[in-house]
């Protein structure tokens, strides 16, 4: 089994997804979708960005290497009656499938950074991007002091080591690394613009209840529980996270959560 699937398919991300739809609307509203606009949502999960995009009038083809989470999204679409919207599996190191050129836009929100071979995510978005048309990728950022790049540093504290040459997916929150990248696939270095933005999760219910969410389906966070656990370090690991999860609760209010996060906004034009 590819690792990088069983990663993803292992939890149900929707449960993460349902805390960030008030950002993924936001940002769809800031990309000037307009209606007929082809469409590539990349990593795309169960539609946070997919769906809003869709909703716009744009031809949203979404790609994800889950198979729950592709399930999902064609599940929301044809509830919300979204004939539009299509949702497939695939790898974005690898979008063999897609014709060269044939998508305006190309959207990717903390999907194809967790994609290995970098050089071939880079090469491969430019790809299927139509001459003229932009790439938005967001990237969780290595060291960044807010949740999500802490909660992959202290989930990676409590994992075994990652294989010989595995390339960590917060790379792609270095501005160098997105330079070099997407300059390897054939693009100057004017035509990369890095900015810091930042995505909100909500939720009601103290910030517990948000850790429960990440614990029990978040992949990346359900398998250092494990590792912790074989090592007797399950407690020490959950009290960790939820000193961090309570500590960013900006909401004001113990009895609901709100807490931002800051990634890179990778805006390419291709
Ligand atoms: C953190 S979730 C983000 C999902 C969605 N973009 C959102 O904003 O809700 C990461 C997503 O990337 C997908 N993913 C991971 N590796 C992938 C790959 N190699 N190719 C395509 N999708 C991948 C996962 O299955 C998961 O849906």
């Amino acid at each position: 089994m590819n690792p990088n699937k069983a990663l993803w398919e292992k939890g149900d991300f929707t449960q993460i997804a349902a805390t960030m739809r008030g950002s993924g609307e936001t940002l769809v509203g800031s990309l000037g979708i307009r209606p007929g606009m082809k469409i590539l949502d990349l990593g795309c999960g169960d539609g946070t960005t997919a769906i809003p995009a869709a909703r716009l009038g744009a031809e949203v083809r979404g790609v994800d290497i889950a198979a729950n989470l592709v399930a999902s999204g064609n599940r929301r679409a044809q509830e919300l009656g979204l004939a539009n919207c299509r949702f497939t599996e695939g790898d974005a190191s690898d979008l063999r499938d897609l014709q060269t050129g044939s998508f305006d836009l190309v959207v990717s929100i903390f999907g194809a950074m967790f994609a290995p071979r970098p050089l071939d995510v880079a090469r491969e978005m430019v790809r299927v991007t139509r001459p003229g048309g932009r790439i938005v990728m967001g990237n969780w950022i290595p060291n960044d002091p807010t949740l999500v790049a802490q909660i992959l540093r202290i989930s990676g504290a409590y994992s075994p080591p990652p294989p010989e040459g595995f390339i960590s997916p917060v790379r792609w929150g270095v501005e160098a690394d997105v330079l070099e990248r997407f300059g390897a696939a054939g693009l100057p270095v004017a035509a990369i613009d890095c900015r810091r933005d930042t995505y909100v999760f909500e939720c009601e219910g103290p910030p517990a209840g948000l850790l429960a969410r990440f614990e029990g389906f978040y992949g990346p966070t359900m398998n250092a529980l494990d590792a912790a656990r074989a090592n007797g370090r399950e407690a020490e690991l959950h009290a960790e996270l939820e000193a961090l999860f309570t500590a960013q609760n900006q909401s004001g209010d113990p009895a609901r959560t709100s807490i931002p996060a800051t990634f890179l906004r990778v805006t390419v034009s291709v």
